[in-house]
């Protein structure tokens, strides 16, 4: 039996560049009521901290990103995947947990940082409102390169600047630099966000949703040329997705996370042919099938539950086929379930007693009681198509 807080993604290609150790974000509830236009608001004793409720939006995630190595956090919307990789870019604070860049404890002086930033860069969903409308895209990566003294002699910056622009095929290079971004498609823009993350010379490049609000037929591109990024620049990249078929077509590894933690990880083709976690097996019933007209939408098997005041136990257990008697009252940890593959579920426990293993009422009324049907995926995936 392995905990998943220790766990880190197998099959690691290259030193190990980022390392979390039980990253925990908890937020305070007023913050959680303005993000969530107050309908989260919902008291029980489970979510109170320090004299008041909090959001349990992460809960003692480890990782650790190798160079050349690409990561998938795969999950539903809400279950922490950005604040995670907040947390891992140093934009937010974890209530615990610690980082490791290099082996080294992640320094706090403001010098610390600013390396740290460099070395860790961000790449957001959505391209449009991560560039500024009033400026072209030269003022875009010239900005970073000379806050970074990075630009070099005179006339060295123009050469850095189309260096990047060929970095991420937006050539002939000279025919981007002047352009706003209302001019550029939605993927140009997102290539320029990520030149941009580029240019400070990162080792760990962290992709929130990164194809997500861009059209499907540009998604495949931009996916392959983070696959680029790794196999060029020998990059460490974590790639946030909720879907499962983009996660196995791009990653070496996948976590997937429910409700702030995860459930299970391993492997990228292991996770996603041979699933182990009932969450997983969810995910992938509804990952699209070329065999199957219409899949199945997740909200129709349930509703990730409050963070506020999570279920006990098992966090998916009211959502779950498979409920046991166990699966209230104890959270699981990682059981190893193949070489490098862990799943945090009560059945790959193989000691449980009858009292235990007792079935509880499974999903919500409405919901098909039947366990769902990961089907193998028949090709390789097909990042396009939306879950
Ligand atoms: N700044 C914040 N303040 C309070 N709650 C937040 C904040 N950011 C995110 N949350 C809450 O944390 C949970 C996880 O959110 P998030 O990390 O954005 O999930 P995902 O990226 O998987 O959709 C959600 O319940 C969300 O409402
Ligand atoms: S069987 Fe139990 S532990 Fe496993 S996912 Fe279902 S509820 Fe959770
Ligand atoms: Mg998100």
């Amino acid at each position: 039996m392995t905990d998943l807080d220790t766990a880190i993604p197998p099959a690691a290609t290259g030193a190990v560049l980022l390392e979390a150790r039980g990253l925990t974000k908890h937020f305070p509830m007023h913050q959680a009521a303005l993000a969530k236009g107050r309908r989260l608001v919902r008291r029980g004793p489970a979510g109170r901290e320090r004299g008041g409720p909090v959001v349990h939006a992460v809960e003692g995630v480890s990782l650790a990103l190798p160079e050349s190595h690409i990561t998938a956090v795969v999950g539903e919307s809400g279950s922490g995947k950005s604040t995670l990789a907040r947390m891992l870019a140093r934009l937010i604070k974890p209530t615990s947990g610690s980082l490791l860049f290099g082996g080294a404890a992640v320094p706090t002086s403001n010098r610390g940082r600013r390396a740290y930033t460099s070395q860790v860069q961000m790449v957001l969903q959505d391209p449009f409102s991560s560039l500024n409308p009033v400026h072209d895209v030269r003022y875009h990566l010239a900005r970073p390169l000379i806050v970074h003294k990075l630009g070099g002699e005179a006339g060295g910056l123009d050469d850095t600047i189309t260096g990047l622009l060929e970095r991420v095929a937006l050539t002939p290079a000279d025919q981007f630099l002047s352009k706003y971004p209302h001019e550029l498609s939605g993927g140009q823009r997102q290539r320029v966000a990520i030149a941009r993350a580029l240019s400070v010379q990162p080792r760990v490049l962290l992709a929130d949703e990164p194809v997500s609000m861009l059209d499907v037929s540009i998604r495949l591109g931009i996916l392959n040329l983070l696959g680029d990024l790794r196999e060029r620049d020998r990059l460490a990249i974590l790639y946030i997705t909720h879907d499962i078929a983009s996660a196995r077509y791009l990653a070496d590894d996948i976590m997937v996370m429910y409700a702030g933690q995860v459930v299970e990880s391993g492997p990228a083709r292991t996770v996603t042919d041979e699933p182990a976690h009932p969450y997983t097996q969810l995910l992938l019933s509804a990952a699209p099938d070329p065999d199957r007209a219409e899949p199945p939408s997740l909200q129709g098997r349930g509703s990730p539950p409050s963070l506020v005041s999570p279920p006990s136990g098992c966090r998916f257990h009211p959502r779950c086929p498979h409920a046991m008697a166990i699966c209230a009252q104890s959270t699981p940890p990682g059981f190893q379930v193949a070489p490098g593959h862990l799943s945090a579920c009560w059945l790959a426990a193989d000691d449980l007693d009858a009292e235990q293993a007792t079935p509880i009422s499974g999903p919500p009324a409405g919901t098909p009681a039947e366990p769902f049907t990961a089907k193998p995926f028949t090709s390789a995936a097909d990042p396009g198509e939306e879950m």
